[in-house]
């Protein structure tokens, strides 16, 4: 049993995300996350999906060849997304940004979304995800505001977003949402904290 967790936070140890994250994975029966492997998507290491590899995305489908480097690149990606599936378990912990997700963690997700490596398309020409194969997903999502359609004027790009490409690539998706994360004492925000620490241990514990 294995588990990545895909860190989005860049705030390290000052992020709430984050330690959510690792409330619940320590709260977790060993039996349920096993091994757990932390994947920050701010590394250096990551692939940069530019130029080559959106050409080398498309080659393929045009009937075009791709170049030498442009096939080096290509099994970058197509490693990262089988080193993704070799994991019986996802954790992925974000804020939000803009009311999306930070732009590292959609970077990642453009490496590991790939026509015939993460999802095909079947008959109707519908999406069919390859990746997930029925596996888990645990989204674990902080926004300072509420999202809980009180406000007119607060659109959430963050969780339709994830829930949309985790369940298109083939993943069962769960959802925790910590709202409104903004406190304006430090005693205020300690308590919120606290709190949020408890349910992401309780939703941990029940896995
Ligand atoms: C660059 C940036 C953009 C943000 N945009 C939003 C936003 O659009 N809506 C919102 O409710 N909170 C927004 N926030 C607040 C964070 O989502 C919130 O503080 C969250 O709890 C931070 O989680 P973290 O500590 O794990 O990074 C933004 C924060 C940053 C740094």
């Amino acid at each position: 049993m294995t588990t990545l967790w895909v860190e989005a936070s860049p705030k390290e140890e000052l992020s709430l995300s984050s330690a959510l994250a690792r409330s619940f994975l320590d709260a977790a029966p060993a039996a349920a996350v096993g091994e757990v492997e932390r994947f920050s998507v701010w590394t250096d290491e990551m692939v940069v999906f530019g130029r080559d590899a959106a050409l080398a995305k498309f080659a393929p489908l045009y009937g075009e060849r791709r170049t030498p480097e442009q096939k080096q690149l290509w099994s970058k990606v197509l490693a990262e997304i089988e080193r993704v599936r070799s994991f019986d378990r996802l954790v992925v912990s974000s804020p939000m940004w803009n009311w999306h997700v930070p732009h590292a963690l959609k970077a990642w997700i453009d490496v590991i979304v790939q026509p015939m490596a993460s999802f095909t398309v079947n008959e109707r020409g519908e999406h069919v995800g390859t990746l997930g194969d029925g596996r888990p997903v645990q989204l674990i999502l902080t926004r300072s505001s509420a999202y809980d359609g009180s406000r007119y004027d607060l659109q959430d790009f963050q969780r339709p977003y994830l829930e949309y490409v985790f369940t298109m690539l083939g993943y069962r998706v769960e959802t925790l949402v910590f709202e409104p994360t903004t406190r304006w004492t430090a005693e205020e925000r300690a308590q919120l904290r606290e709190a949020a620490l408890e349910k992401a241990r309780r939703a941990g514990a029940s896995l």
